[in-house]
């Protein structure tokens, strides 16, 4: 059997997936049903992309471990993945174990054998934010996160050999010009990026710890997407012991990606299989973006669209059919939802719907719910037999194009005549004047049509298309290769009219019903984030606090009686500090301004109570006070000596 390995991207830990997001799994979910209805041994992946110091700055907000950050999310990106019925084989997740161990023997290798080389990161640093910019990112020359001075820093990092492949990069896309798709892509990736040169990359990090650890130096981590583009490998079982997936179904058929992300996918990715002496993908396809109203969703203009509200009030394949439809899929679309709306009503109720009820209650009425013989052939019966066994090639040309929209347009192209058909040959005439014989062959010429129909759109709405094939009497087993046949539905079969399809729906109401369910979903998911946000300004706020406030802090004296260095962070240092009878650990980040000599033995002040949190890997309790100004840090004590333990009220 032959093989098709379609790869969505993996992807971040959002708790708010849009209708954007769910563009990319929709397509490759439909192209994998697709691919199966055609004979193919089909594997999709999918999965999160959960490292990095984004995803450690989120958790920490949300004083939790990232890990348990990232899990909660997981799950809901999971659950909406089954709601949308997205068959994936494997959801792989970046901190899977199989993963982080296959990356690690990945970057060993490529270190042994030259490719990857250690050297400087160099650029304007923030240190607070502990995070390097570039000229082009300042805002006034100071760092765009906290406003604060920046400074020229060196720090050790990996590089990836990239300029190295630049030539066969260049030969790659020579070579095969199906490798990226759209054609228009391809010219940015030669112009702006190949062309132009290109420098090696940096693939480690040293400023955050929530990646996974170079195996031979642990105090870096490997760059997010070295570590996420490996997952395409990794989730097929590439360096494990279990690789039979790899054998079998890699390289991939088609990495479907939004065309933000095409770069990665078609420089970097390529350069390190090459690395990997591993075959490349035959196919990226950058597709577009679906923009509200011609501008980009987002959370702060309040113009995100989700899924869940269409998917409740209309279902699952009236989403999908929309998205796949209405957007041409390599080109950026605007939502709105009265193109929806409008959609719904022509292309599903009208069309598609009206046809099959149309036809199985003119089966019910005029032959007992029983499919008639056909008889004699004219030529109008001709011409839509025809259309009828030649949709499904070009379906099939369209969907080698991965144009989703035209391909489902060939098939309503049929609908389309089919309706016409019964316009055409008057079934309620031939009734009246009792043409039983010409009825009967329009009968089952309208059902087998039906069936051909139901049969073309399962890989895109599978429900319908199951709704269809029980209404007109057929199991679910159907046949691609039958869409070219006419004649496979049996006269005598029994045909039953059953839920309507999709209900004629009144615009201006749904409009008003559509926009609350979103507005209603918007308020829940940001009435969270409201209340944390609260929290976060009453934290940064100078405004009065109440006795009652300040009395939950517990300040105490505490003697530091030991100092380490953070294995893992250049900044940090770790302390031993005697509180009264009571021993504890705290890291804190003033390692550049004291030497442990200088350390031990002073007394200093501490907050006690403060969750306790592992910073870099090691627990810390506690924070230890100080007061800055202009670069300059100093510890905070007691005038006279006191004994370690004493509270500070
Ligand atoms: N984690 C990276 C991908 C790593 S792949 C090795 C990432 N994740 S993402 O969550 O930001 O995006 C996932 C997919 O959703 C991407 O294909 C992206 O293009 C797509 N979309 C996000 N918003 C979109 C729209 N508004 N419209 C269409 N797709 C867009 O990128």
């Amino acid at each position: 059997m032959k093989k098709f390995y379609i790869t969505t991207p993996i992807y971040y830990p959002n708790d708010n997936l849009h209708i954007g997001h769910t563009y990319t799994t929709v397509a490759a979910d439909v192209l994998k049903k697709f691919k199966i209805a055609q004979g193919y041994d089909a594997f999709l992946v999918t999965g999160s992309d959960e490292h990095g110091q984004k995803i450690q700055e989120k958790a920490r907000e949300n004083n939790m471990e990232p890990k348990e950050y990232v899990d909660g999310i997981v799950r809901d990106i999971k659950k909406l993945w089954s709601m949308l019925e997205i068959s994936y084989d494997e959801f792989i997740r970046t901190t899977d174990e199989k993963h982080e161990k296959a990356v690690q023997k990945i970057f060993e290798k490529l270190y042994q054998q030259g490719d990857i080389y250690k050297s400087y990161y160099e650029g304007l640093y923030c240190t607070p934010c502990e995070a390097f910019w570039s000229e082009s990112q300042l805002e006034d020359g100071k760092c765009p996160d906290c406003g604060r001075e920046v400074h020229m820093a060196k720090e050790e990092a990996y590089f990836f050999r990239l300029s190295k492949y630049k030539d066969r990069l260049i030969q790659l896309f020579k070579d095969n010009p199906e490798f990226l798709e759209p054609e228009s892509r391809k010219n940015e990736m030669l112009n702006n990026f190949l062309n132009e040169g290109l420098e090696d990359l940096c693939v480690s990090r040293t400023s955050f710890d929530w990646g996974i650890q170079v195996p031979f130096d642990p105090k870096h981590v490997v760059y997010v997407w070295i570590d996420a583009l490996s997952c395409y490998i990794t989730a097929l079982g590439y360096g494990s012991e279990d690789d039979e997936n790899f054998k079998k179904y890699w390289p991939a058929d088609v990495h479907l990606v939004g065309k933000e992300i095409v770069r990665f996918h078609t420089i970097i990715w390529p350069a390190l299989l090459m690395a990997l002496g591993l075959e490349v993908p035959k196919k990226v396809f950058g597709h577009g973006w679906i923009l509200f109203e011609d501008d980009k969703m987002s959370k702060s203009k309040g113009n995100v669209i989700y899924p869940e509200p269409i998917i409740e009030l209309y279902g699952i394949d009236a989403f999908k059919y929309f998205l796949l439809r209405e957007f041409s899929f390599g080109q950026d679309g605007s939502f709105s939802r009265e193109k929806f709306l409008q959609r719904f009503n022509s292309d599903l109720a009208n069309d598609l719907g009206n046809l099959v009820s149309r036809t199985v209650t003119m089966v019910e009425k005029y032959n007992g719910g029983i499919l008639p013989e056909p008889v004699e052939k004219e030529e109008i019966d001709q011409s839509l037999i025809e259309l009828a066994t030649s949709t499904a090639a070009r379906v099939e040309e369209n969907m080698d194009r991965l144009n989703y929209s035209q391909a489902l347009e060939e098939i309503w192209k049929l609908v389309r005549r089919t309706n016409k058909y019964i316009d055409e040959t008057t079934p309620w005439i031939l009734a009246k004047e009792e043409r039983k014989e010409r009825l009967d062959t329009v009968l089952y010429n309208l059902t087998e049509s039906i069936r051909i129909i139901a049969t073309l759109i399962n890989p895109f709405m599978e429900r319908t298309s199951k709704e269809i094939l029980k209404q007109i009497g057929l199991p679910e087993n159907i046949k691609w290769e039958d869409t070219k046949k006419w004649g496979k539905i049996e006269a005598g079969t029994k045909v039953e009219r059953g839920q309507v399809l999709f209900p004629r729906l009144d615009v201006e109401k749904e409009l008003e019903r559509l926009n609350k369910a979103n507005e209603e979903l918007i308020r829940q998911r940001s009435k969270k984030k409201v209340e944390e946000k609260k929290v976060e300004a009453e934290k940064t706020e100078e405004e009065y606090i109440s006795i009652d406030d300040f009395a939950k802090i517990q300040f105490k004296v505490a003697e530091i009686i030991d100092v380490k260095d953070h294995p893992k962070a250049d900044r940090l240092l770790i302390l031993k500090l005697k509180v009264g009878e009571e021993t504890r650990q705290v890291v804190s980040g003033i390692k550049e301004y004291y030497s442990a000599e200088e350390l031990i033995g002073k007394k200093v002040v501490i907050v006690a109570n403060l969750k306790p949190i592992k910073l870099r890997g090691e627990e810390s309790r506690g924070m230890i006070l100080a007061a800055e100004k202009d670069g300059k840090l100093t510890l905070v004590s007691t005038l006279e000596d006191i004994e370690s333990g004493a509270i500070i009220s």
